[in-house]
């Protein structure tokens, strides 16, 4: 309680550890909240889950409530999953799937990810993940990063039209980017370009004063 109420004056971290994926985790209280961070930006919990939440309310909490089948890819403290979960009641079945093992012990152990019912974890590449899974999904939300760094493959073609057969018709993708640079910005403007727009439709969304683009893709049918 204490510790809470001190970080509305200074953050308090209360864990750090190194990390092959992220450089290094912590876990921090700020502003009265538990936050996880890598070396250099939010994970979990902060301005991150601000804008994955705005990304989810312009698809509709209503319409989420309906959904039968989630998958996040990226998963670290779990903060969307706690916003699905906690905020929208969702009672489908959400699939988390994060390559650091060591980032699921810190979710479970500070953010008690292990108690939602209706999560399943895998430790696997999201990349790996998608070329094996059979299921289809209602929504899959793409959150990978290795600290500020987003791995290529989330930008290539063959990972997009993987994405894109995974979605069952009238099914969202909701990708999250970091615009830091020009060669960022290019980057998303060709991403949307792999989108037929007969087949879909790409809505961007920003908040202003943070670096993070949401990318929007709804199949029409
Ligand atoms: C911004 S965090 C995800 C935040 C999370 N979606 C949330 O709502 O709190 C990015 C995560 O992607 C994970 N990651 C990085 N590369 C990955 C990969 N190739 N496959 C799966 N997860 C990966 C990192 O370990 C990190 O936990």
């Amino acid at each position: 309680m204490f510790k809470r109420l001190f970080s509305y004056i200074i953050p308090l971290n209360i864990f750090k550890q190194k990390s092959v994926i992220s450089q290094t985790l912590e876990v921090t209280w700020t502003n009265g909240k538990l936050v996880l961070d890598s070396n250099n930006t939010n994970y979990s919990y902060g301005s991150l889950q601000r804008i994955l939440r705005k990304g989810l309310k312009t698809i509709g909490f209503e319409k989420i409530k309906t959904m039968d089948n989630i998958l996040v890819l990226g998963v670290a403290g779990g903060s969307v999953i706690k916003t699905l979960v906690d905020e929208i009641n969702y009672k489908g079945k959400i699939t988390g799937v994060e390559i650091d093992k060591a980032v699921i012990e810190i979710a479970n152990k500070y953010f008690q990810l292990n108690k939602i019912q209706n999560l399943e974890i895998i430790i696997d590449d999201a990349f790996e993940f998608v070329l094996k899974t059979k299921d289809k999904y209602d929504l899959i939300i793409i959150d990978v990063f290795q600290d500020t760094k987003m791995p290529n493959f989330l930008f290539e073609t063959f990972f997009i039209d993987r994405i894109c057969h995974l979605i069952n018709p009238k099914s969202f993708i909701l990708f999250n980017t970091m615009l830091l640079n020009e060669k960022q910005k290019q980057l998303n403007l060709n991403y949307e370009n792999n989108f037929d727009s007969n087949k879909y439709v790409v809505t961007k969304i920003r908040k202003q004063e943070e670096y993070n683009e949401l990318i929007l893709v709804e199949k029409k049918s």
